[in-house]
């Protein structure tokens, strides 16, 4: 195997992380999430979360790549041999997940084009549904390949693997040095937009009133958990694997900082935004702000369009620069997914990254056909509601506990982190990580398992939960287990030598 690749400076490395984190959720879920748990008061939790676990975990999973310089199921390999497993489990989320983002992301590109002569029509939502999307009626049914869907998906996954064929500084720094700058600007484009609409001052006093009675409302927090963990990308291998590129000399905890500090501004520019905008639409429509907040698909695919509709001149302008900057959120991030297993792969069978794209970046590809499909929408939803609560927030409470109670603890770690950082951490970074991130973590897993038990998400027929959800879930941690079973077909020890 050749030499490890690594980033070419400071600022691509940070571009790159940024990319993965700013994503669609800070678009479609951030803005949602916090009105609905307290408006202006949700500040305090999210802040919170941010920094007993969102930060804490960014550097652990920084320093682990950093440290141990390979994929997931490599790093942990070499942390402790009975801790591979771990590296695979979170690598096949990732997989899983890469499978539908880039569907949603193929939707954005649709969109992208459909904003020129506001193709939608007056029924944003019909036009989605069944022009678009060609639901069946009933979940369950999986139906044809819909090639007005399949098209743009096939266009996603071939500049998403181009990117990874040409490597990481060639080609994943590459593209976020450009796109991320780019995004910042397209999106304050719309912000500063929105902001000037007739309704924003409505918009953002709804966004921004805050409910203080919710601080004490322990489902405030475990959104505030829930978020922080979906948005920073954590848990699931990317920034590990991301790290692991990092040269020898590289400031962690300052990186770390950056990374989320950057992720929150931009949800919280997203979050004005969004309200602004929603303030507009509701003005227009005369309705209550409240009957207007949606979140995900909804938000994205059918509230946007009509607020494009009766936006005052240049419709087809704010729609592109709308629909552009999900498609450019998305692009990193999926590259940045699509890297765990390209990475996994590489080190694992001892391939070239050439292979291990066309192998592992074409199967998903095909997996993902499975969501441009009439029933590919119920199927999506199923997939991402498992995948979010029973993969990424139980392989990260796992992960944390896993290294800070039982395998070489914490210490290590830090003293690896502090000693090529500016900036040190404390008592405080392994407090959070030990005590405050399994507890909250492991009370969200409780809740939500009490309440898929009380009923089907979203009252889906319990074959499609078992199939798309239950099952998908297991799958991810049997195979992960069976793939650490497996010896290591590349020379593992020699090629660490060969590391400057
Ligand atoms: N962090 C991304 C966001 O906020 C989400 C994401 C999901 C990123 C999956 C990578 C992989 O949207
Ligand atoms: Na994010």
């Amino acid at each position: 195997m050749e030499n490890r690749q690594q980033w070419g400076s400071r600022y691509g490395f940070i571009m790159a992380a940024v990319g993965s984190a700013v994503g669609l959720g800070n678009i479609w879920r951030f803005p949602a999430v916090a009105y609905e748990n307290g408006g202006g008061a949700f500040f305090f939790p999210y802040l919170f979360a941010l920094l007993t676990a969102g930060i804490p975990i960014l550097i652990l999973e920084f320093t682990i790549g950093h440290k141990y310089r390979g994929s997931a199921p490599l790093s942990f390999f070499r942390m402790s041999k009975k801790a591979e497993w771990l590296g695979w489990w979170q690598v096949l989320i990732s997989f899983v997940i890469c499978t539908y983002y880039a569907v949603i992301i193929a939707w954005a590109v649709k969109y992208t084009i459909y904003s020129f002569g506001t193709q939608w029509g007056s029924a944003p939502d019909k036009f989605l549904f069944g022009h678009v999307l060609k639901l069946s009626e009933t979940p369950g049914v999986v139906g044809n390949l819909v090639p007005g869907v399949v098209i743009p998906l096939l266009l996603v996954w071939a500049v998403a693997l181009f990117v990874l064929y040409k490597g990481v500084s060639k080609g994943i720094e590459k593209l976020n040095k450009i796109f991320i700058p780019t995004l910042v600007v397209m999106f304050l484009i719309i912000v500063i937009r929105a902001l000037t609409l007739d309704g924003a001052a409505e918009g953002l006093n709804a966004f921004f009133k805050p409910n203080w009675d919710s601080i004490l409302d322990g489902k405030v927090w475990v959104a505030a958990y829930g978020q922080i963990f979906f948005s920073l990308s954590i848990g699931f291998a990317i920034m590990l694997t991301y790290s692991s590129y990092l040269p020898k000399k590289s400031d962690i905890n300052n990186n770390a900082f950056i990374t989320g500090f950057a992720n929150s501004g931009f949800e919280l520019l997203a979050g004005i935004g969004v309200f602004a905008a929603l303030g507009f639409m509701a003005k227009q429509q005369g309705v209550p702000i409240d009957e207007v907040v949606k979140s995900g698909i909804g938000l994205a695919f059918v509230v946007f369009p009509s607020i494009i509709n009766e936006f005052p001149g240049m419709n087809a302008l704010f729609g592109v620069l709308f629909f552009l900057s999900l498609v450019f959120a998305g692009m990193t991030s999926l590259i940045s997914i699509v890297e765990t297993f390209i990475a996994g792969v590489q080190e694992k069978f001892n391939v070239s990254r050439t292979k291990a794209v066309l192998t592992g970046g074409l199967t998903a590809t095909v997996i993902s056909l499975l969501y441009a499909t009439n029933g590919g929408l119920y199927l999506l939803d199923i997939v991402d509601y498992f995948i979010n609560n029973f993969g990424v927030a139980l392989a990260g409470l796992v992960e944390v506990v896993l290294i800070a109670w039982f395998f070489k603890g914490l210490t290590g770690l830090q003293k690896h982190a502090n000693d090529i950082s500016d900036l040190r951490t404390g008592a405080w970074w392994k407090f959070s990580l030990s005590v405050i991130t399994p507890l909250v973590l492991g009370y969200m897993m409780f809740d939500s398992i009490r309440q898929n038990l009380e009923k089907n998400y979203e009252g889906y027929p319990t074959g499609l939960i078992m199939t798309a959800g239950v099952a998908v879930v297991t799958a991810v941690v049997v195979i992960g287990v069976i793939l650490s079973f497996k010896g290591w077909k590349s020379n593992i020890n020699s090629n660490d030598k060969k590391e400057v």
